[in-house]
């Protein structure tokens, strides 16, 4: 399993000490939620913050645009040190042109799905990108409760990706902890992040580690 923990649970006033720990887990990535407070009712950080983490991070960034048009900022995206540049498909009006770029510009591509759209709406775009991350909650906040549906999801684009050839990885994202990761494990995840599950946790290496083992 890849895991990828999510930085919006950190304490941004131990940064270096948060980002170390990742460093020093069994943690694959680290997963940069950034929010426009008009795409989801929230703001987050911005590209100062991911440039700051990207100088210390010992590994890839897994960024999570939650904003309108994310178009805009890909070169800015790159710029900064991003791996994967995730867009929503809810914000993203010509997404074939906007994957093309993303990629044009030498950064990995996904695409994430809010909790209310079907997976079926990728089928002609999902042999193109490098992964999908589904919602597994509304985005905009961290320790929010997992949605069951999303077990369903995972398994209908378990489907969608073997019949259309694709070679997508499947990112989860929001109220993933060891009980709701090994429901996704069983039905093919490739990828969890976990926000509040890993820095809430007594002893958050441990926890890494016990959700790379699922
Ligand atoms: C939510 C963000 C998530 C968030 C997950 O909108 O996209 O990445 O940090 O947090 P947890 O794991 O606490 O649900
Ligand atoms: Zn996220």
């Amino acid at each position: 399993m890849i895991v990828s923990p999510s930085m919006l649970s950190a304490d941004f006033g131990n940064l270096d000490r948060d980002i170390d720990m990742i460093n020093a887990s069994q943690a694959d990535w680290f997963h940069l939620d950034v929010m426009d407070g008009v795409f989801v009712p929230n703001i987050s950080f911005g590209f100062p913050v991911i440039e700051a983490i990207a100088k210390r991070a010992a590994k890839p960034l897994d960024v999570h645009l939650m904003i309108v048009d994310p178009d805009r900022y890909i070169t800015r995206t790159r710029d900064v040190g991003a791996h994967t540049m995730n867009v929503h498909f809810e914000a993203c009006t010509h997404l074939n042109r906007t994957v093309q770029a993303i990629h044009e510009a030498g950064m990995k591509a996904a695409v994430t799905l809010n909790p209310a759209t079907p997976v079926e709406m990728l089928r002609d775009i999902v042999a193109d990108v490098d992964m999908v991350l589904l919602m597994s909650v509304n985005p905009g906040f961290g320790g929010q409760k997992f949605i069951e549906n999303t077990i369903n999801k995972v398994q209908r684009l378990r489907a969608l990706i073997a019949e259309t050839g694709s070679k997508a990885l499947i990112e989860i994202d929001g109220g993933v902890n060891l009980t709701t990761g090994k429901l996704l494990a069983e039905a093919g995840a490739d990828a969890l992040v976990a926000g509040s599950a890993v820095f809430g946790a007594p002893d958050p290496m441990a926890e890494i580690a016990a959700l790379k083992a699922l």
